[in-house]
């Protein structure tokens, strides 16, 4: 049972709180994420909407990744507090279903995006004995926020919550992380009771705890940033922080060097193979993947690329849906945008902008040009300052540039055009019909010198 109904007032944000996003995908998505990973295909779960609710629903029926998990949405409408979200799952058919099967349910937050499935594995264990719950708890440095609890002897009496406690009890460091295991019997004779008589005026899940009179166990966690919640945009910056290093630290066990582990940014659905450098200030985004032995100049931004192996990316490049291939060298500050592919061993210089741009293999545009809707073969060479005309002002147009043509400097090319293969182009050249393969086109101007001209204008250049 996950409670997502909350806005998040802390927040300060329209965005319902478990849609914020965590090094690129929503609370909601890391938590669901570890449940997969740590239940049983199957196991049915119920996520309990209310602010915002139809962008939870799409956001998680649209995910196929958890296509295998049984999931029902529980509305609750209006925000009561977390015994009132947990008193209306239970009371739904989902609910009822679990306390007809006496199944033993886990209720989780929505906005811890940290929790690891180790610690789901091992809160979804059976209750020992006759306890009607587990409840996890941590040692925390800071305390500040989070439901004490008041321990008797090897169980817990009651939690007290922040807002109610006394400075004797705000001192305790042992805290709950709103994670439990319940009886779903429990849960369903016992929610109904609850009351609001505490500083928030709220029905508080934590008062179940006292309800169970002595049998709660508790499951002491020693991974205190596990349990780490999100309430305002301070705390939402240091679980990304954390998250950040987790998926450095996995990335660089697995043979990847990072220079700078606190400049990166890398999401986590980035895929990074061995032997790959990565320089400062680099951010891997979406489903970017980058090959064995690739290196990532500084400040370079990626965003769901495609990097081949080997690859030499330097300083400042932005890239955008693109594919580079292997052995290819691109930037400094080469801007790639969407469709682009850079084929094996072609090199895109620095300044150089492609827009749904194939570059074939050993090609080479190497200094301030513009490559839009183009296709350009092997082995062909652009020289500085090639353009790609492809715009009339209402389509947009194709340029063909066959295998092992020559581009000269300084050429326009006024689309839609075809240069046939192996042709030359003067430099300075805007060419508005089709080149034949094998011939040379010039389109310019002659240069008409005039003797001794100069001198008219002046005592300059006599
Ligand atoms: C809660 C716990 C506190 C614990 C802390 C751990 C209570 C009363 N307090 O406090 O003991 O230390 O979590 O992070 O349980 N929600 C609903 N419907 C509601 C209210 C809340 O679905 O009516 C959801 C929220 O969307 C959120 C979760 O429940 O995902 C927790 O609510 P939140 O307001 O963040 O509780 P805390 O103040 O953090
Ligand atoms: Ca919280």
């Amino acid at each position: 049972m996950i409670l997502a109904a909350g806005l998040g007032k802390r927040m300060k944000s329209p965005l319902p709180k478990v849609l914020h996003d965590v090094c690129g995908e929503p609370m909601l998505v890391h938590l669901l994420r570890s449940v997969k990973e740590a239940t049983p295909p199957g196991t049915p779960v119920a996520i309990i909407v209310g602010h915002g609710r139809e962008q939870v629903e799409r956001l998680v029926l649209e995910n196929p990744e958890f296509g295998e998990l049984k999931i029902d949405f529980i509305h609750q409408l209006e925000q009561k507090g977390t015994g009132h979200a947990a008193r209306v799952a239970i009371e739904s058919p989902w609910g009822l279903k679990r306390v007809s099967e006496n199944a033993e349910i886990l209720v989780l937050p929505g906005d811890l995006p940290l929790i690891s499935s180790n610690l789901i594995s091992e809160m979804v264990r059976p209750l020992e004995g006759s306890l009607k719950l587990r409840a996890l708890t941590c040692l925390l440095e800071d305390p500040t926020g989070y439901g004490r609890a008041i321990r008797k002897g090897k169980s817990i009496s009651k939690i007290v919550e922040e807002k109610d406690a006394s400075p004797a009890q705000k001192k305790i460091r042992e805290v709950v992380a709103s994670i439990y295991s319940f009886s779903a019997k429990f849960l369903s004779t016992e929610l109904p009771k609850i009351k609001t008589k505490n500083a928030q005026g709220e029905y508080y899940l934590t008062d179940l705890v006292a309800a169970s009179k002595g049998k709660c166990g508790i499951l002491a966690w020693q991974v205190a940033e596990d349990v780490r919640g999100v309430n305002d945009l301070w705390e939402l910056a240091l679980a990304e922080k954390m998250f950040q290093r987790r998926i450095v630290e996995t990335h660089a066990r697995a043979g990847v060097r990072f220079l700078d582990i606190d400049s990166v940014a890398i999401e986590s659905n980035v895929k990074i193979g061995s032997g790959v450098k990565i320089h400062r200030g680099v951010v891997l985004r979406g489903k970017t993947s980058v090959g064995e032995g690739s290196d990532i100049g500084s400040n370079c931004v990626l965003r769901s690329v495609k990097v081949g192996s080997n690859v030499e990316m330097k300083a400042g490049c932005y890239c955008e849906n693109a594919e580079i291939g292997d052995g290819a060298k691109v930037g400094p500050y080469a801007h790639l945008r969407p469709e682009s592919v850079v084929g094996r061993e072609a090199k895109i210089g620095n300044f150089v902008e492609l827009k749904k741009a194939r570059i074939g293999e050993k090609t080479s545009v190497a200094h301030l040009s513009y490559v839009g809707d183009a296709v350009i073969g092997d082995r062909v060479n652009i020289g500085c300052g090639f353009i790609t005309c492809n715009y009339d002002g209402k389509n947009k147009h194709l340029t063909t540039i066959e295998d092992d043509a020559f581009v000269g400097s300084d050429v326009q090319v006024v689309a839609p055009l075809t240069i046939g293969r192996g042709a030359y182009i003067a430099s300075g050249s805007t060419l508005t019909q089709n080149v034949p393969g094998g011939d040379l086109a010039i389109a310019r101007t002659r240069q008409v010198n005039k003797p001794g001209y100069a001198a008219k204008f002046g005592k300059k250049g006599s």
